[in-house]
């Protein structure tokens, strides 16, 4: 059984705490602390899917299965670090950030641009795209790309979109809009961001 404690912790969201792999620190566990399994059983089957499709985990952390831990049940995922060894920042840190270094501008708009491209392109199916469950992972100091860690997969009452690709467009199209709406609001001070969204 792996031992978790707050010496690795990386993050809380609504109902699951994110630790390092105490023995491998290119993995996290998700474990849950409030409610019950039905999120992450979604999530898993639908990464089975995506495992079967063979897509290429660009803009997605790799899945590793489930493991047994002193909290629970853990889900082991990638840990989204950066070209320096952190563990990445989410997109609302950046978004929000209210001394953002002005050369990072032009790199977070490419990066929001790629994403936004590739989740169409590889059909992605997710629920809310929200900026606080996708990390920016800098591949340099200037650069870096988007990857989404959290409310993956299809919470309809029969997914056929899972299934059916022109459908599963559609889909992705609607929640890529309502996620730029998002975007540009959260960095609404930082006018310099919006016009690198806005070019
Ligand atoms: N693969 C990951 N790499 C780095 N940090 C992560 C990863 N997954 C989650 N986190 C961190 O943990 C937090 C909570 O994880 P999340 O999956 O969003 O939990 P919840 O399902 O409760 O919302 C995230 O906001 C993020 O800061
Ligand atoms: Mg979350």
């Amino acid at each position: 059984m792996i031992l978790l404690n707050t010496s690795y912790f990386v993050g809380k969201g609504l109902h699951r705490e994110c630790y390092i792999h105490p023995d491998d620190e290119q993995l996290c566990i998700k474990v849950v602390v409030a409610g019950d399994l039905s999120e992450s059983k979604r999530e898993q089957s639908y990464y089975k899917l995506l495992q079967k499709r063979g897509i290429s985990w660009d803009i997605l952390p790799r899945y590793h299965g489930v493991i047994e831990t002193n909290m629970g049940a853990g889900a082991v995922f990638d840990l989204i670090r950066d070209f320096d060894g952190e563990v990445s920042k989410t997109l609302e840190y950046y978004l929000a950030a209210e001394q953002l270094d002005k050369a990072e501008n032009p790199g977070l708009s490419q990066a929001i641009s790629v994403f936004k491209q590739e989740l169409h392109r590889q059909s992605i199916i997710t629920m809310t795209l929200s900026p606080k469950n996708i990390m920016y992972k800098k591949t340099s100091s200037n650069e870096g790309r988007l990857v989404l860690i959290d409310n993956i997969g299809n919470s309809d009452f029969i997914p056929i979109c899972s299934y059916i690709d022109s459908l599963a467009k559609k889909k992705i199209t609607r929640k890529l809009h309502r996620f730029e709406q998002t975007v540009l609001k959260m960095c609404a001070h930082n006018t310099a961001l919006q016009q690198c969204l806005s070019n």
